[in-house]
């Protein structure tokens, strides 16, 4: 009787966020959306559970998140999962953060792999551990000839330190004769940034409550349509995607004009 109950009401659910995403993929979806995943700290300490759990718990929003991201059509998907000033955490937290790619690339790639999703990631290379970076780049490797979504990681990324190493090679550039401080503009200047590939986010989702951009892509989100929800990482869902990008659609964007 119960097993019933709760199979209808399963698949209530399930056909209800199926119609949710055919109603949402009628209008235009952001090509880029950018989320701050915060608030796996507090998920955790409310359940009295240690921090990493929360982060557990929020690598499988990651994977949610990325499956629906697909689904929708967007085109890049990039999660903040850990910035250049984390390191100031605890040791353990950090240890276990630096852990979590590969966890979640052992277990997912080959379902990344099979729904054509590319693994790519931004940030400074050179301080991740060297299990971190290679989990990372094995995913770039083995997704490297899908074309659908872009699930770009930023790992040990700090967008002031992005603008300045930018501006240091636009000058080293200048010095060498490469490019004519006439030729520099916006465009030309976002080609020395690390999203050089990639459009600007049309779409920031930040969780948790917080508002505040925390050194994240502050170049590239000058024209981003911004969303804040008290929902914390671990507990955001495919339902709140959906509201997210429904709000975005419902936005009128005048990029300065009227
Ligand atoms: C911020 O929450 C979250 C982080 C610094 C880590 C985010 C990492 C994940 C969601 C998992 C990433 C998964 C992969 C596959 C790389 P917080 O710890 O600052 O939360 P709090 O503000 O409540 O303390």
């Amino acid at each position: 009787m119960f097993n019933k109950f709760w199979l209808r009401k399963n698949r209530k659910d399930s056909s209800t966020l199926r119609d949710k995403i055919e109603e949402i993929k009628k209008m235009p979806v952001p090509n880029h959306v950018a989320i701050i995943m915060d608030g796996n700290g507090r998920w955790a300490k409310k359940r009295a559970l240690p921090r990493i759990a929360g982060h557990h718990e929020g690598m499988k929003v990651v994977r949610k998140t990325t499956m629906l991201a697909n689904k929708l059509g967007i085109k890049t998907l990039t999660l903040y999962a850990f910035s250049t000033e984390n390191w100031k955490r605890p040791k353990n937290e950090v240890e276990y953060i630096m852990r979590l790619p590969e966890e979640f690339l052992g277990t997912f790639l080959p379902e990344l792999v099979e729904n054509n999703v590319q693994v790519k990631m931004m940030g400074y290379k050179n301080q991740l551990p060297v299990h971190t970076l290679h989990a990372i780049e094995k995913a770039i490797e083995e997704t490297k000839h899908n074309n659908g979504l872009v699930l770009n990681f930023a790992l040990n990324y700090g967008s002031r330190s992005e603008i300045v190493d930018a501006v240091k090679q636009v000058l080293n550039d200048c010095n060498n004769g490469i490019l004519k401080e006439t030729e520099l503009d916006e465009k030309t200047f976002s080609s020395y940034m690390m999203t050089a590939n990639f459009a600007d986010p049309d779409l920031l989702i930040r969780t948790s409550g917080e508002i505040r951009l925390s050194n994240f892509m502050l170049w590239q989100l000058a024209y981003s349509e911004l969303w804040f929800t008290d929902v914390l990482w671990p507990d955001f869902s495919e339902e709140h995607l959906l509201e997210a990008i429904e709000t975005f659609q419902n936005r009128q964007r005048r990029f300065g004009g009227l």
